[in-house]
């Protein structure tokens, strides 16, 4: 597959092709980028496609789409364009080129997803819908320093009775069974959508089905009539520093109480095998967050360093 477009040349992304997108890739999104981490697997992935542009045989750009929602959906994650060539209008064109390649290839496709930090440009709303928008809290600490305290605070509070009712680790049955109920779509989730990590995917069998073959806890306060749900992604390694690993947690519910919970129930579990210093980004409704800040400077002396601006979920039709 190939095509050309103002001196481009566009191709599928290779093995051999990672060095140079690593290069165009230095100290984007303040060095917590995830592709270094997930190249690879992309690359093996059948429901994605990861697509490079290329000027006089260096790699310039890459854009990546994942059919989701039974092939409906594409979701565009990855954009990059190398810091010499931005500003020419290349993200534009490998965006055109990626959306007619996916459309050829999977003709049931009808919409367009990208989930984008917040304080966008209203331009951007004139070519796509909003669908929904959560705020991001990020902290920053090292596993091991954290880990007691975490302990010791669920101790405090299970102590206390009636601030702790134990979060409910979900089984792959439970999960369906809980994201895919009727009131939990239209009353919990944000937009009636399922983030996780980043990527929106529709509360359908078959996404559900994708996530549940991928290392992920899944979290709700009650089986039978849920109101705070959460999902933690397993850790991975960032540019930034040396050893630092990313971790995502995402909740959904604007009961602060319940969401506190399943944060630090999720917290204390992946810091079972977290070790050193890691970001943790943790998605959440906006009127939760500044209750969810103050709880993490009070009781562990971590302050967002609001790195991430918020969470949008914006659609087009292809
Ligand atoms: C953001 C980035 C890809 C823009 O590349 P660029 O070639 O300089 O962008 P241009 O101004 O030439 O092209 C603008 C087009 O890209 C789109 N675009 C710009 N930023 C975008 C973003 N963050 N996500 C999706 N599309 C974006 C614009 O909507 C516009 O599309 P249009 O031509 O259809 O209107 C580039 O600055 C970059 O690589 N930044 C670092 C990585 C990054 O922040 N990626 C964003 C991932 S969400």
């Amino acid at each position: 597959m190939e095509g050309a477009s103002h001196e481009l040349e566009f191709c599928l992304a290779q093995v051999d092709d990672f060095e140079q997108v690593m290069s165009i890739s230095v100290n984007i999104y303040n060095g917590l980028d995830y592709l270094p981490d997930r190249y690879h697997r992309w690359l093996k992935d059948p429901l994605r496609r990861v697509i490079l542009a290329k000027k006089e045989g260096k790699v310039v750009a890459l854009l990546s789409a994942r059919i989701v929602d039974n092939s409906r959906t594409a979701i565009m994650e990855g954009l990059r364009v190398a810091p010499s060539e931005r500003g020419k209008g290349i993200a534009g064109i490998i965006q055109q080129y990626v959306f007619a390649l996916v459309k050829s290839q999977f003709p049931s496709l009808e919409v367009q997803r990208y989930t984008r930090q917040g304080g966008l440009n209203p331009d951007v709303f004139t070519k796509f819908r909003l669908i929904c928008s959560q705020e991001v809290l990020d902290l920053h600490f090292v596993a091991e320093e954290l880990q007691p305290m975490v302990d010791a605070t669920i101790g405090h509070l299970k102590a206390s009775k009636h601030e702790w009712e134990e979060p409910i680790q979900l089984a792959a049955g439970d999960v369906k069974r809980v994201f895919l109920d009727r009131q939990v779509v239209e009353e919990v989730l944000p937009g009636g959508i399922i983030i996780q990590d980043w990527i929106p995917y529709k509360p359908l069998e078959g996404n559900l089905e994708v996530l549940l073959k991928q290392n992920l806890t899944w979290m709700a306060d009650s089986v039978v009539d849920p109101t705070v749900l959460s999902i933690c992604s397993s850790p991975y390694k960032v540019p930034a520093g040396a050893n630092n690993l990313c971790l995502n947690i995402d909740i959904f519910g604007k009961d602060f109480p319940r969401a506190r919970n399943q944060f630090l129930s999720q917290l204390h579990k992946a810091l079972s095998f977290l070790q050193g210093p890691t970001y943790c980004f943790i998605h959440l409704n906006k009127t939760i967050w500044s209750a969810m800040h103050s709880f993490c400077q009070t009781v562990f002396g971590l302050t967002s360093q609001k790195i991430i601006k918020g969470q949008c979920v914006l659609e087009a039709k292809l």
